[in-house]
């Protein structure tokens, strides 16, 4: 096992009617803002909800944050804030709202233009605002993790960044919250969850069996129950699991002590920052592509994942391999979610714009041995086509 520090401050409250809890969470002087996105949070009630239970709190509301969040919206959010001497944000929604209150709360005390937090990655993040969510899509674990990834659209620039201080204060997972969710960003957050197990655990053996056999099962959970969020859609227990296993997918446990790969999510970043693409079609697309061309790098692992996830024990080792990347691609297709950049309406001019921006945002070295260069991310996005 490689060497770590493993840090997760973030309160979680789990279950249905937790929104009123959050009376305790939040302090009683607080001057809150609470972030949402486009319409949901308004249209199921949850934004009554919360209001309620913020109670005599001061409470700002600033709606409209976007699926993929930009720059552009949040920084609008910043300004008002630090004229409203806001102190405490509280973001109810999804990863787009959750990982924009995580920049709005770094950009606040911020010395100097914010958009820097994206270009340093967030090692320069010197405060942030406390922060508090409230979860209403199982996805993306920002929930429960120090990690915002924000889109600068006059730049179609999409960038992560990460620091301790922004990992929320508390979270409140309220499964029944994700109802009224439509299906497809159910699908969504099942493969969204099922590569962020991936790409934590498919790259070279490093004995680290706890690791291993957590996303073992977290996979497996996302495998048996992801299709059942589809076709039970008013089964809580289903929606509950769910919400689980994608918060663990990404809460800095099984990522402890083991080497990890990322390439499909920066790839898929660039797609997404162009083409206006879900973030989990993008993972679609290029994972099982991804999983081709690796396939002699992370050979160990691809035959533990097809031995242990997708139980094929027989045969030769390059067809169990060729079959649990088949099977991966096919989990994807059965939840709706499509697998090519031509499902897209995407062809070759799509493959050299991704390039030309990868090579701009000096993606020049992914993946866990660092070797996945321009030709090789040319290779998987051709394969994608
Ligand atoms: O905007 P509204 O009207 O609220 O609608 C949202 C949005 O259109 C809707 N929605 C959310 N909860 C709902 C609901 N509709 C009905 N009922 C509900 N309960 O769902 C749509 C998508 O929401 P969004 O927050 O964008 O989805 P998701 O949670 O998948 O977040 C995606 C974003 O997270 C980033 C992605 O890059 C993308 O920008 N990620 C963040 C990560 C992190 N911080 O660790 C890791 C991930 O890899 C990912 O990159
Ligand atoms: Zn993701």
């Amino acid at each position: 096992m490689l060497n770590f520090d493993f840090y997760n401050p973030t309160h979680i409250s789990f279950g249905q009617g937790h929104i009123a809890k959050l009376d305790s969470f939040v302090p009683m002087d607080a001057k809150v803002m609470v972030l949402f996105g486009g319409q949901s949070a308004q249209r199921t009630g949850t934004l009554d909800e919360v209001q309620q239970a913020l109670g005599a709190r001061q409470v700002l509301l600033f709606g409209g944050v976007e699926a993929n969040p930009t720059y552009e919206k949040l920084m609008q959010a910043v300004e008002i804030a630090r004229e409203q001497k806001i102190d405490f944000l509280l973001a109810v929604g999804g990863g787009s709202v959750i990982d924009g209150a995580k920049f709005v709360a770094a950009a606040i005390p911020y010395v100097g233009e914010p958009w820097n937090i994206l270009l340093t990655g967030g090692r320069d993040i010197k405060a942030a605002l406390p922060i508090g969510t409230v979860l209403t899509l199982a996805a993306t674990g920002s929930e429960m993790n120090n990690g915002s990834v924000i889109t600068r659209k006059s730049l179609q620039s999409k960038l992560p960044f990460h620091s301790d201080l922004v990992f929320p204060k508390f979270s409140i997972l309220d499964p029944a919250k994700s109802f009224t969710l439509p299906e497809r960003q159910v699908a969504n957050g099942v493969v969204d969850a099922f590569v962020h197990v991936i790409e934590q655990y498919l790259t070279y053996p490093v004995n680290a069996p706890v690791q291993d056999r957590f996303a073992e099962g977290l996979l497996q959970t996302l495998i048996e129950q992801g299709p059942l969020a589809l076709s039970q859609p008013d089964d809580y227990e289903v929606r509950a699991n769910l919400m689980w296993v994608a918060t663990l997918a990404l809460n800095g446990l099984i990522g402890a002590g083991v080497p990890q790969d990322w390439s499909t999510h920066l790839i898929g970043h660039e797609l997404t920052a162009l083409y206006s693409l879900d973030h989990a079609q993008t993972l679609a697309i290029i994972l099982p592509a991804m999983m081709q061309e690796r396939r002699a790098a992370k050979g160990e692992k691809l035959l533990q994942y097809a031995e242990r996830v997708w139980n094929l024990r027989d045969g030769e080792a390059e067809q169990r391999i060729d079959t649990a990347i088949e099977k991966t691609r096919a989990f994807f297709e059965s939840l709706g979610v499509k697998t090519y950049l031509k499902d897209y309406n995407l062809g070759q001019d799509a493959v050299e714009t991704a390039l030309k921006q990868l090579e701009q945002h000096g993606m020049l070295k992914l993946g866990e041995h660092q070797d996945i260069d321009l030709a090789v991310s040319r290779r998987v996005l051709e394969a994608s086509l």
